[in-house]
């Protein structure tokens, strides 16, 4: 992929050219200066400052770094990256809650967390810095999205611990849109605000947009009659059908936002509204790689494997090879000198995003175990019948809970899966022995969602 110079080829869907020549000719992207230097220039010294950070700083890098024998100044190209040790969801979890923050605590602004595969979630920190890069990827996200300064943004994502909503409301803000703060839930008031507000952008997850959309129709109000004119879309996996529903319905340009909380939250990747070709990889701060899960070898752009990423400007918390567990393939840049991700067609883990919320089925055990006369063995099913992600989740009684308690029990596993993990199931006990047995590994999972959540429709 590298020419003599360092400078990367991109195929630009008419020739190939160098990434100084791509630079010149699309408009400048918020925040990317490269200052004169090949973008392969910048990463590779982002990279050796990141690694040497992480070493020094981070007693888990310090600690693999030296298990696999090699150090910072190992990397004398970008590809050496491959050296370096992998970081996975449970080397967070190992080190909850702040063991994995490179700086001293004093320097931490901000702390968010996403789930983890139990109770605890996984804890991430950023420095001011690290938020004011955040904020102008997030700015820079809404600009290929066609948005503006001064433009009104409606954030329908959850605020809190989640990063979409906080990531979201301080990158458009301090790129200087309006913000409007609404979070998640109360459809009917997203309803109204966007009818008396008049946003022009509306961030959210995609599947609630559609939740929107039925409050529209319920209300009798022309969901094409607002102000709004774009939708950045992500936290979840979706469809090109269900872009086009969104687009036709509200009259609107629905474009693809990637993130996740280990790497920075949102807009680690964004969507070019002109192209809707799949999400551009900021990689002016994250560099990317594809792997294979099984045996962690390094596969050549276009492959389809796990995503995995190294930060190249985070201080409060470095990652090194972060692997995502999301499957997708890295396809070349069409209008900036960076890669595009390819519909992220699945997991390499058991995680499930229902209604916009990660969760593992660990956790829903774990929940179950603090249920008297409740037994481990249980099934859940998911299904999207409608808009919006529905779960049951079949417990086995134990033979000892009289039949005029199942109501109760039933419902007080549905009270703490809502509160430890924050989604509704529906909870039906059966009797002792009526949920199927495997030989293997049991299957507890039935995702029932449309199969075309899973097609690689862009790779
Ligand atoms: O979902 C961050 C985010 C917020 C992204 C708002 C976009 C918009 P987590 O809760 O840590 O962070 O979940 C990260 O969600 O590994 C993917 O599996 C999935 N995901 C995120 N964006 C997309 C997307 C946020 N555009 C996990 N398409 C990731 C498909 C997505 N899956």
């Amino acid at each position: 992929m590298s020419d003599k110079n360092g400078d990367l080829e991109v195929h630009t869907g008419e020739a190939l050219v160098s990434t100084t020549e791509l630079v010149l000719a699309f408009p400048p992207l918020l925040g990317l200066d490269l200052g004169g230097h090949s973008l392969a220039e910048i990463q590779f010294e982002r990279l050796r400052t990141t690694l040497q950070h992480a070493y020094d700083n981070n007693p888990h890098y310090r600690r693999t770094f030296n298990e696999m024998g090699v150090r910072p100044n190992d990397l004398s190209c970008l590809s050496d990256l491959s050296k370096f040790p992998f970081t996975t969801k449970s080397d967070l979890r190992t080190n909850y809650p702040f063991g994995f923050f490179s700086v001293p605590m004093n320097e931490v602004a901000r702390i968010h967390a996403s789930s983890g595969t139990t109770g605890k979630p996984t804890v991430v920190g950023y420095t001011q810095e690290d938020l004011a890069n955040w904020a102008t990827l997030i700015g820079r996200s809404l600009q290929v999205a066609g948005g503006r300064p001064g433009m009104k943004v409606h954030i329908a994502y959850g605020y809190g611990l989640f990063t979409g909503g906080l990531g979201a409301h301080f990158g458009a803000e301090s790129s200087g849109y309006t913000v409007i703060p609404m979070s998640g839930g109360q459809t009917e008031k997203q309803v109204q605000l966007i009818l008396d507000f008049e946003p022009d952008i509306i961030m959210v997850t995609p599947s609630y947009m559609l939740t929107i959309l039925d409050e529209f129709r319920r209300k009798d109000v022309d969901p094409r009659s607002t102000s709004l004119k774009i939708g950045v879309f992500g936290a979840e996996p979706w469809t090109d059908a269900m872009r086009t529903e969104i687009e036709t319905a509200f009259n609107i340009q629905a474009v693809d936002i990637y993130g996740l909380s280990e790497v920075m939250g949102p807009g680690v990747a964004s969507e070019y509204a002109a192209d809707k070709n799949g999400p551009t990889i900021w990689e002016d701060h994250f560099l990317a790689e594809i792997i294979d899960p099984s045996t962690c070898e390094v596969l050549p752009d276009g492959s389809y494997g796990e995503l995995v990423f190294t930060s190249l400007t985070k201080q409060a918390m470095p990652v090194i090879r972060y692997r995502t567990r999301d499957l997708t393939c890295l396809l070349p840049g069409t209008r900036s000198p960076f890669r595009r991700l390819g519909r992220i067609t699945g997991r390499s883990d058991d995680m499930l995003i229902i209604r916009g919320v990660n969760v593992f089925p660990t956790q829903i055990e774990e929940q179950l175990l603090r249920c008297e006369g409740l037994s481990p063995h249980y099934q859940m099913e998911i299904v999207r019948p409608h808009r919006m992600d529905e779960v049951t989740i079949r417990v086995e009684a134990k033979s000892d809970l009289a039949e005029d308690e199942h109501a109760a029990a039933a419902k007080r596993l549905a009270g703490y899966i809502k509160t430890a993990i924050g989604i509704s199931a529906t909870v039906t006990l059966c009797a002792p022995g009526s949920v199927e047995r495997s030989s293997g590994k049991a299957v507890r999972v039935r995702d029932l969602r449309p199969k075309e959540l899973v097609d690689a429709a862009l790779c």
